[in-house]
């Protein structure tokens, strides 16, 4: 079986081939053209963002298939993610993949970003199987997902206001360092003393598995206030190290709870703040041997994981057809 498959949920277009034998999935092409037009509003506009999409889509896709030696003709399969994402940026991707469908003669079938995210995974130790725990950390989202087998996930726990992403990004802009902040604060906190600064550490009362980062988020804007811009300058790299400590650290708390009371045989860690150099550092001491990283290619958005994921659901439930839409608001746990 192999699939094209395409992913624009956010701000990155992308494209790939991935071919599935046996419950492995082999990525024969990734493209992926990031947007850069976002980067002077801080944050992304959707607009732009849809329109940057149209502008590449066919190159990226063509591209892919170069890449991966395969003529439209030989694909079995085309999908593209339905949701969650913003609107119009998932429908240039759902309408172009439904076009090659339709004009290949195959089926379509629609991906759920965030199970695309836990097949990241799959596509980093093809020996993994269900079930195991992985905690999704991106810019959109943050939840604790239990695989309970390919198809069926089960949510344990979320964030109840921002994203662990969005901490980073949000915290950024208040440092100044311009969108997306993750990868900076990672550079800046490299060479920073990470208890120069003890922020609160987030309460939550619900119980189970909640996150929360809005606290943080706001603790670090007074701080900044309050210090002024000469010592923020001065002392960034310190304070970039203490304000991305306290968010790794609070995803360790919570995370590590979870694996006293469940007992998980692998942890899977996906998402764009996969990548994050500390939390690496610390989830595998840790958890050893048992903490999955996704490759860092399929950390951030990218078509393979959405390949890989398309694969199995069709195997398991076949295709979607033409009529299916965009699902902006989508959850792991599909109604
Ligand atoms: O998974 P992703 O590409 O997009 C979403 O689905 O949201 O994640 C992007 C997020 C951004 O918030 C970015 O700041 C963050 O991942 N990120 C990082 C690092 N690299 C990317 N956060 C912390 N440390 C990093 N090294
Ligand atoms: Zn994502």
């Amino acid at each position: 079986m192999r699939v094209l498959a395409i992913e624009t949920s956010c701000d990155e277009t992308s494209a790939s081939v991935v071919e599935m034998v046996e419950d492995r999935f082999d990525v024969l092409s990734l493209v992926v053209r990031s947007q850069v037009v976002h980067e002077e509003f801080g944050g992304i506009v959707p607009e732009l963002a849809a329109r940057a999409h149209v502008e590449v889509i066919y190159d990226v896709v063509r591209k892919s298939l170069e890449d991966a030696g395969v003529r439209p003709e030989s694909l079995d399969l085309v999908a593209a993610t339905k949701g969650p994402g913003l609107a119009a940026s998932l429908i240039v991707g759902v309408q172009f993949a439904k076009t090659v469908a339709l004009a290949v003669g195959r089926p379509f079938v629609g991906v759920n970003h965030l199970i695309g995210h836990v097949y990241s995974a799959y596509l980093t130790d093809p020996d993994l199987r269900p079930p195991f725990l992985t905690l999704i950390v991106s810019g959109g989202h943050t939840e604790l997902v239990w695989v309970e087998d390919w198809y069926s996930f089960r949510l344990l726990g979320h964030t109840l206001d921002d994203a662990a992403g969005e901490a980073f990004d949000k915290g950024g802009r208040t440092l100044g360092l311009g969108y997306p902040a993750g990868p900076k604060i990672d550079r800046l906190a490299r060479e920073g003393n990470r208890e120069f600064h003890r922020f609160p550490k987030p309460k939550i009362k619900r119980r189970g598995y909640y996150f929360s980062f809005s606290g943080l988020k706001t603790a670090l804007l007074h701080y900044v206030r309050q210090k002024g811009e000469d010592f923020v300058k001065e002392n960034l790299h310190h304070i970039a190290a203490s304000y991305q400590e306290a968010i790794v650290s609070h995803l360790l708390e919570v995370v590590e709870r979870a694996v006293r009371e469940l007992d998980p045989p692998r942890l899977a860690v996906v998402g764009g703040v996969a990548l994050n150099s500390r939390l690496r550092e610390i989830f595998t001491e840790r958890f050893g041997d048992r903490v999955l990283f996704s490759d860092p290619k399929y950390c951030t958005d990218n078509a393979a994981m959405i390949g890989a994921a398309g694969l199995k659901k069709y195997e398991l439930f076949g295709e979607d057809g033409q009529g299916v839409g965009v699902y902006p608001y989508l959850g792991v746990v599909e109604p």
